[in-house]
């Protein structure tokens, strides 16, 4: 069934694993990540960005696709359609009303107060609608679709601590130098940070930019109160490379099924191996 991130992410917070944030881009992303979820019964969020949304039609068609696809596939385990990096209180206001079940408030470009407010603003918003809602402090590296990071800035565990009081967020998303996209090297993710704003902060925390972060590191971050990782690069990484490999090996190919499929399975397999690291099969 479709549902809000909040109980999903309290029992994986308390239960000692993470539950994989995947981003959708089109059908057959979602059908990969839906059929994977159900084979390793496992919880599943469903990331849509702006420029996702807009790619696929728009919110209402990415909600009426999800609800389709659990309908055909008979998906009995819990699934949530998030707003990945929503960029306003209209955009996220326009989400709910579409149907997602959570919502990212990205605020964290702007100062403080602002972040604090805006951030207020969505809480109420979609609590009202039963919509769980995820904020970030500091910024986040590399570039996702329209957020450009100009660096990284690592989150201040006070600020961590206040947002999450005066605001009222169901899931905290602090960077701590992880970045979108691939990394140069191996993540420097700030651990001590994590530590602390888990202290001072009970709530789940969120780490983006799941693609590339080794195992050891994911384990840590487990173990230090982030319940939420999101992923998306390395799917779009091994639906690629499947693509490529059938349109060289078959150049008189032309039905979008012959590609797409493999593409598919390709991506469900990425999405199965990280829901076992992340520790969240079997837990549906
Ligand atoms: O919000 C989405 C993620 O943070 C995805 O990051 O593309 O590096 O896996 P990634
Ligand atoms: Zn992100």
């Amino acid at each position: 069934p479709l549902v809000s991130m909040t109980e999903m992410l309290k029992i994986a917070k308390d239960g000692g694993y993470a539950v994989g944030q995947f981003n959708v881009n089109n059908l057959e992303f979602a059908q990969a990540i839906l059929l994977a979820a159900q084979e390793e019964k496992s919880p599943v969020i469903l990331g849509v960005s702006e420029g996702a949304g807009r790619y696929m039609g728009g919110f209402k068609t990415v909600v009426n696709m999800v609800k389709g696809l659990i309908e055909d596939y008979n998906i009995t385990v819990p699934v949530a359609i998030h707003l990945d990096h929503g960029s306003s209180f209209e955009k996220c206001k326009e989400a709910v009303d579409a149907g997602f079940t959570s919502v990212m408030i990205d605020a964290s470009h702007h100062p403080f107060e602002e972040n604090v407010e805006v951030t207020t603003k969505v809480v109420e918003y979609a609590h009202s609608k039963g919509v769980s809602v995820e904020a970030e402090l500091g910024t986040v590296g590399g570039q996702e679709d329209d957020v450009v990071a100009d660096g990284v800035i690592y989150a201040d565990p006070k600020e961590c601590e206040e947002l999450v009081k005066r605001t009222g967020i169901d899931c905290l998303a602090p960077a701590l130098g992880s970045v979108h996209g691939p990394y140069k090297g191996e993540p420097n993710l700030g651990f001590k940070e994590m530590e602390e704003i888990s202290g001072l902060a009970d709530l789940p925390l969120v780490l983006h930019g799941g693609t590339g972060i080794p195992t050891k590191d994911i384990q840590r971050a487990i173990s230090l109160g982030t319940a939420k990782i999101n992923v998306n690069t390395e799917n779009q990484i091994a639906s690629a490379k499947v693509v490529r490999e059938v349109l060289a090996a078959k150049p008189e190919l032309y039905d979008p099924r012959k590609y797409l499929g493999p593409a598919r399975d390709a991506i469900k397999e990425t999405v199965i191996g990280k829901m076992r690291i992340f520790g969240s099969s079997n837990k549906a």
